[in-house]
């Protein structure tokens, strides 16, 4: 199964009563598994958990740590822009030019990496003097 297609069928399972907007995530990581997560909402906090965050914690435990790509896709008129929380979360297991692709479930997509969604991200070595 295609990163996008795995992405496509985790969507389905998305629960999103607040929003209504589904989203799926898929990532490859290095080993060539591949991890999917849906957003999950509630009634406390309505933004729920996002797609990517889903996915990243199923890769984190299967034992895997590094990304290699990332799939998202929504129903949007533009392919769906990773909110910031999440983009500093796919940067903490990802080297900076690993290709995220944005999808929308009409075919358009946008194919953009880490470092272009987070320039100037926080990181370990702005911590190096502690
Ligand atoms: N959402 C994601 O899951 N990923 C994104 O990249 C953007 C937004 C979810 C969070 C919430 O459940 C809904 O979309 C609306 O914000």
């Amino acid at each position: 199964m295609t990163l996008l297609n795995a992405a496509r069928t985790v969507r389905e399972n998305a629960y999103a009563p607040y929003s209504k907007f589904k989203v799926g995530a898929a990532i490859r990581a290095t080993s060539g598994a591949v991890y999917v997560g849906c957003n999950v909402e509630n009634v406390a906090y309505p933004e729920g958990t996002c797609a990517e965050a889903g996915a990243i914690a199923a890769m984190i435990a299967a034992g895997d740590t590094k990304i290699a790509e990332v799939a998202v896709i929504a129903d949007s008129p533009q392919p769906v822009s990773p909110c910031g929380g999440c983009r500093q979360k796919i940067a903490e297991f990802a080297d900076g030019d690993v290709v995220v692709v944005l999808h929308t479930t009409d075919g358009s997509q946008m194919r953009t990496t880490i470092k272009t969604l987070l320039p100037a991200g926080f990181d370990v070595d702005h911590m190096s003097r502690v």
